[in-house]
């Protein structure tokens, strides 16, 4: 059963029912809001009876998504039934060294294609087996790629891929080995966006491009409850739900921060949190669009080309820009940036202290923790997410520029050296 009652446009307000729109506002061209029955979910759904069935992944909360998988397909363990529930767990030697009293990290690196992207990929292939498809697009820096490779592998769905120039090598290597087609698009990120979208056009296909199609942002959500029912795990309340007191996230379209919004604002209108947390959304500098209109205080967003290293968030123009400004605008936080130098130098200090290895984009996260924690803008004993969204193996070349070199040895002498 669905509590979907239809989408809302970001812009003129206008509303929909579920059918009558497949991706972005006819009137304006804006991004479209899932919009729920909270009223009826409130009467009939009881939180500790969602938070039960953590096997399910995911699709536990099926309750409180637009579109669920086929009972058949879920009644199969494969990638796509059992993804999520990814650890949320502390840095005790970050703590430490921020004089933070708790900062959790929730590791996202850690589904099926080593990326947040997982999760939307998941629910726009749930849709798309209920609309009958057969074939699903995406325009992708390679980590919503790799995604909808991985998770079509194994269905009957075809992913077709379109990706700019310079994609790092390790995500190429992930769509192909899957069986995706592969366009490399001459240009950025958004030229790559307009094809895609003009090719599902001309060639009938489902577009799963990110913000585009509002269910990416829907499945994205899925990482803010698996926050809060894991926090509320460490510390029980009755509703099995807790929000922390901040949430930092590297933005590129904004598709993951305004999903993790989404998915709080849905907790906090069913009243099963008791506050909204403060979103801060790490922007690369080297892509700074998003970032301008928050200075500006516009929602409107000029093509810039990025020239970061950071493929994840190397975006000229956000796909999402508008919920993204919305997140952080409407719990009081803030958007911070993170140079390229910092982010390789955080690579380096999430994989020694505190066991994990992010990529480029991800690493941006910490970038902006710590800015915050300098600026005042989190305080020290705030309890705060860090929200991990891509593995490090996506992008070795980075890691290498940030990572100590190795010793050359041919005997022990050698080793002995080296040590002293
Ligand atoms: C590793 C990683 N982090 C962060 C992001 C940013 O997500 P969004 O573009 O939705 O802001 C991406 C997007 O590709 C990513 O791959
Ligand atoms: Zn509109």
């Amino acid at each position: 059963m669905s509590y979907l009652l239809g989408f809302r446009c970001a812009t003129c307000g206008a509303t929909f029912p579920p059918d009558a729109v497949t991706y972005t506002c006819p009137h304006d061209g804006s991004n479209l809001d899932a919009v729920y029955d909270y009223a009826r979910m409130q009467r009939e759904l009881d939180p500790r009876w969602i938070a039960h069935d953590t096997a399910r992944a995911i699709w536990h909360y099926a309750p409180l998504l637009p579109t669920t998988l086929p009972e058949a397909v879920m009644q199969q363990p494969t990638p796509l039934s059992t993804l999520g529930w990814t650890p949320l767990y502390r840095a005790p030697r970050l703590e430490q060294r921020l004089g933070m009293r708790a900062l959790w990290l929730k590791d996202d690196t850690r589904l099926p294609s080593n990326s947040f992207k997982d999760r939307a990929s998941a629910v726009v292939i749930a849709q798309a087996m209920k609309m009958g498809v057969h074939t699903i697009a995406v325009a992708s820096t390679g980590n919503a790629a790799a995604a909808l490779a991985t998770l079509c592998a194994g269905t009957a769905l075809q992913a077709v891929i379109f990706v700019p120039q310079g994609t790092p090598e390790a995500k190429l290597a992930g769509i192909l080995i899957h069986g995706a087609r592969v366009f490399v698009v001459e240009g950025s990120y958004n030229d790559a966006v307009a094809m895609a979208a003009e090719a599902c056009t001309r060639f009938g296909w489902y577009n799963r491009s990110t913000g585009f199609n509002p269910y990416t942002r829907e499945g994205k959500k899925t990482a803010a409850y698996e926050i809060a029912e894991q926090l509320a795990l460490h510390t029980p309340t009755p509703t099995r739900f807790r929000a922390p007191d901040v949430i930092v996230v590297p933005v590129g379209d904004g598709n993951i921060i305004s999903g993790l919004h989404k998915g709080f604002r849905d907790l906090h209108a069913l009243g099963w949190i008791d506050h909204m947390p403060r979103f801060i959304g790490v922007t690369a500098a080297l892509a700074p669009s998003l970032y301008r209109a928050w200075r500006a205080g516009r929602e409107d967003f000029e093509t810039i080309p990025s020239q970061t290293i950071a493929s994840g968030i190397s975006v000229d123009r956000p796909c999402d820009g508008v919920m993204a400004l919305r997140a952080v605008r409407e719990t009081g936080g803030v958007f911070v940036e993170a140079s390229d130098e910092a982010m390789l130098t955080a690579i380096h200090t999430l994989a020694a202290e505190a066991g994990v290895f992010v990529e480029p984009a991800c690493a941006a996260a910490l970038v902006g923790l710590e800015e915050s924690l300098r600026r005042g803008w989190i305080q020290p004993d705030e309890e705060v997410v860090l929200q991990l969204t891509g593995s490090g193996f996506k992008d070795v070349r980075s890691a290498l520029r940030a990572a100590r070199q190795p010793t050359v040895v041919r005997t022990l002498e050698d080793v002995a050296r080296a040590l002293v």
